[in-house]
């Protein structure tokens, strides 16, 4: 593994408010990576995903992004220098066509030039949003929405992409397509922070792996000792690690 992470986070704390979210979380993301953060609801997985892409300023700490200090930059700023989150919850603009969501995620970062080669690549990976490409975002289903949302991030040739439990509310049909859809793209050497409550499927396909306790990195490492460690997944990640 190379000294020169794409990400690089040292001591980092978060607040909302007066109430600490994030205890001095340390973790790092290299080129080409898939590493899943896993851990139960309110751990803090969602919170260090907003730091890093921006939508919360750090208390304190640092974030490193290709080599340069980001803490408390705006979100914008990140987007531009290679940063793609895709929120929880899919956030597409419902009345916005297919179309105006891409170019969304696509603005300010190598837009129009390479607009209509990029679609083509992505329609390749989401045929259905080709087909729905003039039609309001709203109209979509959840599984297409959420094809859209990740889409959308997609575009910008994201440096990193970070994907906060893109399964979440999907039938399981629609989640074998969203793994099978990260498999894709992690073969295609797209850097991936992803986190999924849904451990063990997040695990098996990992590189690294972050267990996050009360805004807390209370493991890190292979993803085969942590789904390995029956204490550990009783204890964090509830019964047997989620999904068996
Ligand atoms: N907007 C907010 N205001 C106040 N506290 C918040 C806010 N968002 C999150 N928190 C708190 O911060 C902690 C971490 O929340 P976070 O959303 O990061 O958890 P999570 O690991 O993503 O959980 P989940 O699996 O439910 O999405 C929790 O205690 C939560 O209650
Ligand atoms: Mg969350």
């Amino acid at each position: 593994m190379n000294n020169n992470p794409v990400l690089q986070i040292s001591d980092l704390y978060v607040a909302y408010g007066s109430i600490l979210a994030l205890h001095g979380v340390c973790m790092e993301v290299h080129k080409g990576e898939l590493v899943s953060i896993c851990g139960v609801n309110g751990a803090g997985k969602s919170t260090v995903l907003k730091a890093i892409a921006g939508v919360l300023k750090p208390r304190s700490g640092s974030i490193r992004f290709k080599g340069k200090e980001v803490a408390g930059y705006k979100p914008e700023q990140l987007h531009k220098m290679g940063m793609a989150l895709v929120p929880e919850g899919r956030e597409i603009f419902p009345s916005l066509t297919v179309e105006e969501n891409l170019r969304i995620g696509a603005y300010g970062r190598r837009l129009d030039k390479s607009f209509a080669a990029d679609l083509e690549d992505l329609f390749n990976l989401f045929p259905i949003l080709k087909e729905r490409y003039h039609q309001a975002g709203g109209l979509l289903s959840g599984g297409e929405q959420q094809m859209l949302a990740i889409a959308r991030g997609l575009i910008s040739k994201p440096d990193l992409l970070m994907l906060d439990e893109p399964s979440l509310g999907l039938s399981p049909a629609l989640v074998d397509q969203i793994f099978e859809l990260i498999i894709e793209l992690k073969s295609r050497n797209i850097t991936i922070l992803l986190v999924e409550q849904n451990a063990q499927r997040a695990l098996a396909i990992a590189d690294r792996a972050y267990l996050f306790a009360n805004g807390r990195v209370e493991y890190s490492g292979q993803p085969q000792e942590l789904m390995g460690n029956v204490d550990i997944t009783s204890v964090y990640l509830g019964h047997n690690g989620g999904d068996v």
